[in-house]
């Protein structure tokens, strides 16, 4: 039996050496682990502690016996269809294209385990380019796990490794053996010579050697063990070995609200990846957000839902170039798309923490106050919404928001009070316009009606057709220029 004590240090040096969070995820594992390589050894816990702390081949080749017992190396092939789906459809073909003249691809598969990761990489790539045996391409494995990554090496796997593959691919990509007793695969030489393994240890190693200068970096599953401190630091490593323009993913949510330094995220319907910024310096950044696959066709509403993530700028539709997005920048972005795309739990998970941490940032209040109201919770909404005017008393954008939960209270003398005001504080504030006009027509007030269009008509004149003017669900400022005619003429 291991002291308390003892075992208390050997948890801390497990931690420091792999960035795990042993204490959250595996005490029992652990026990289970050292209580397995003591016996082993033959060695009493004081000794065996004495024996991780030195240097030297023993040491290194003890961490490894006891690393393969503490980790999770489950995998699979095209693991997680979602993601495979954005690595296939848009990431792997944007870096082909941009690879055209040079041919050449790099890519690391890190926490690979067995490598079904990064042979899955590899599957795809020899998919989306016909002529890959005229390319060079670098798919590395890594992993702290030494055995699982000799297995890798060898390219054979059991049915549960290829349980998310088809009988098309299984019998395409791979042949049948029978080791012993058992049914295995083993990978065909086209698609294991695309990758080459080595050991890597995420928290510990730096980025030398090949380690630097990647088209693509994959780390799923991976940081789910790890401590906070530790995900934190690992992703920005990672996102120094982005060559400009590469993309980093991790596994669903495994940031949280971390955005390592250097990347902006680009949001897809499925998963989130982050681009690193071509040149930080460049005066014009690149795109934050990916357009998305087109989602079914909008109607204009005739009121529109409470749905925005209008901040003052945005105010008119307009989006002045951006600079460079900080680390709250930028999960203030992700809110943003999440609330977007309605994924109201996730968003407001996020921009409560968000709040939580940046309890005077005005722009998380106000997302906060938003979100609230999308999901009915109107008296938390009202309570951010008022902190957020505590934080930045001449912003017209919480007016509009409040207005919206008069609305909903049916106090619509309320709502007119609260959409002046925040056109006073701010004249160009197209959606207030379209929103007064709109409770002037509920009161059949024709001729109010009607000058809040115009007004509304005439500030669109300034905007981008293109642009899309906040809350309305994406529609841009043509469609509700066309719409606001429309209703001018027959409303
Ligand atoms: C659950 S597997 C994920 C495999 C693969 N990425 C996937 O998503 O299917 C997690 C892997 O991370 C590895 N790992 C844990 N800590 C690590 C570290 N500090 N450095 C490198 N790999 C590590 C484990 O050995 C394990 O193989």
């Amino acid at each position: 039996m291991l002291e308390e004590e003892k075992f208390a240090s050997l948890r801390n040096l497990i931690s420091s050496h792999t960035g795990m969070d042993v204490e959250d995820s595996g005490d029992d594992k652990l026990r289970q682990a050292v209580a397995e390589r003591l016996n082993v050894l033959g060695l009493p816990p004081a000794r065996y502690l004495a024996l991780l702390e030195a240097r030297g081949g023993e040491t290194e080749r003890e961490w490894d016996a006891l690393v393969s017992l503490m980790t999770v190396g489950e995998s699979y092939f095209f693991r997680d269809k979602g993601q495979i789906e954005v690595l296939r459809r848009w990431l792997l073909p944007e870096l082909i294209e941009r690879a055209r003249f040079t041919r050449t691809l790099r890519l690391w598969s890190t926490g690979c385990s067995r490598g079904e990761e990064a042979y899955t990489l590899a599957i795809l790539l020899r998919e989306l380019i016909p002529d890959i045996d005229d390319w060079n391409i670098e798919i590395w494995g890594t992993d702290i796990n030494r055995q699982a990554l000799r297995q890798g090496g060898k390219g054979i796997f059991d049915a549960w490794s290829l349980r998310a593959l088809d009988s098309v691919k299984v019998a395409q990509y791979f042949t049948e053996q029978v080791v012993g007793a058992q049914r295995c695969w083993l990978l065909t030489a086209p698609i294991r010579k695309l990758v080459t393994f080595r050991y890597f240890n995420l928290f510990k190693d730096c980025l030398l050697g090949p380690f630097s200068g990647f088209d693509l970096i994959l780390c799923r599953n991976v940081f789910i063990y790890f401590r906070r401190d530790a995900i934190s630091a690992v992703a920005d490593k990672l996102a120094n070995a982005l060559a400009p323009g590469g993309y980093l993913m991790t596994g669903h949510a495994e940031l949280h609200e971390i955005c390592p330094n250097g990347v902006i995220p680009r949001l897809f319907p499925e998963t989130i990846a982050y681009q690193r910024v071509r040149s930080p310096s460049a005066d014009h950044p690149m795109p934050i957000m990916t357009p998305l696959p087109p989602r079914t066709p909008l109607k204009i509403p005739a009121r529109p839902r409470l749905s925005s993530n209008q901040t003052g700028e945005q105010l008119t539709g307009m989006r002045p170039p951006k600079p460079l997005p900080s680390r709250d920048d930028a999960e203030l972005m992700v809110i943003k798309e999440l609330h977007k795309n309605h994924e109201y739990g996730l968003a407001l998970e996020r921009a409560e923490r968000f709040v939580a941490r940046r309890p005077e940032d005005f722009r998380g209040n106000y997302l906060l106050s938003w979100l609230y109201a999308d999901v009915g919770r109107y008296e938390q909404a009202l309570v951010c919404a008022e902190q957020a005017l505590n934080i930045d008393p001449f912003a017209a954008a919480p007016y509009f928001l409040l207005a919206h939960l008069a609305e909903e209270r049916g106090d619509v003398e309320e709502a007119k009070r609260l959409l002046k005001k925040a056109l006073y504080l701010d004249p160009a504030y197209t959606s207030a316009y379209l929103e007064l006009a709109a409770l002037y027509a509920l009161e059949g007030d024709e001729v109010r009606t009607r000058k809040a269009r115009i007004a509304a008509l005439d500030l669109l004149k300034n905007i981008p057709g293109q642009t899309a003017v906040e809350p309305y669900c994406g529609l841009t400022a043509s469609q509700l220029t066309s719409y606001v005619r429309e209703m001018l003429e027959h409303g």
